[in-house]
């Protein structure tokens, strides 16, 4: 494997687009080409399968099929887009990969890890992010900047409880894998929250080079 795979993580309204946008900016300016992509989407059918999962319309959506197409539009978005970038060297930033599925889908809907972990191996081969950093804040602050942004999807209208719990799965997740999870504080301001990040980016590069 040749190049270096990045991802963003947390839940709701932590400005992970932001901020894998700004990363982007800062490894361009390195001299890196970077693939900035997004689950669920990154390509045309992995785009669809995301307006199935968002769309308010389908509230009866059972935890199975929802996660079932997660991992679908998943594939399609490691062949399509991750895999290659990776196998020409590039550094890939996603704005969200497996974590979400292990954190939304196993804590927030209780599906048994075991086979979201299954699933994960047939749908990515276990592909991990070389790094993965978790934006973190308070689920009232989260879903008040989404709602600001009048951003309302199936997923952001879930009581506090299930946010609750995804945003603790997150947190156990990067106690468990603490040299791949790294936990950045995000209830400042964008440009505070970018240095953070940018900071621990550039020590994972250096730690590459040494
Ligand atoms: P976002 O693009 O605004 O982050 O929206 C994606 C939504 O989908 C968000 O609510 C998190 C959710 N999600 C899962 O539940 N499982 C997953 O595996 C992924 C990638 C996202």
């Amino acid at each position: 494997m040749k190049g270096l795979f990045i991802s963003l993580e947390g839940i709701e309204g932590t400005g992970k687009s932001t901020q894998a946008d700004l990363l982007a900016v800062h490894f361009r300016k390195k001299g890196f080409t970077v693939v900035k992509t997004a689950e669920p989407g990154g390509t045309r059918i992995s785009l669809k399968i995301r307006e199935l999962l968002l769309s308010t319309d389908n509230m009866n959506m059972a935890p199975l099929t929802e996660l079932l197409l997660y991992n679908a539009a998943r594939v399609q978005h490691v062949k399509e887009i991750i895999m290659p970038a990776i196998q020409r060297g590039d550094v890939v930033i996603t704005d969200r990969f497996s974590d979400s599925t292990m954190a939304y889908q196993g804590f927030g809907r209780g599906i048994d890890p075991k086979l979201i972990d299954s699933l994960d191996l047939i749908a990515t081969g276990r592909l991990r992010p070389h790094l993965t950093i978790l934006l973190d804040v308070d689920v009232a602050t989260g879903l008040r900047r989404n709602r600001a942004a009048d951003k309302i999807d199936r997923l952001e209208l879930e009581e506090i409880s299930f946010h609750e719990r995804v945003r603790e799965g997150f947190i156990s997740m990067a106690a468990k894998e603490p040299e791949r999870i790294r936990l950045v504080d995000c209830s400042g301001d964008i440009e505070t929250v970018h240095k953070k990040v940018v900071g621990l980016a550039d020590t994972f590069l250096d730690g590459l080079r040494t």
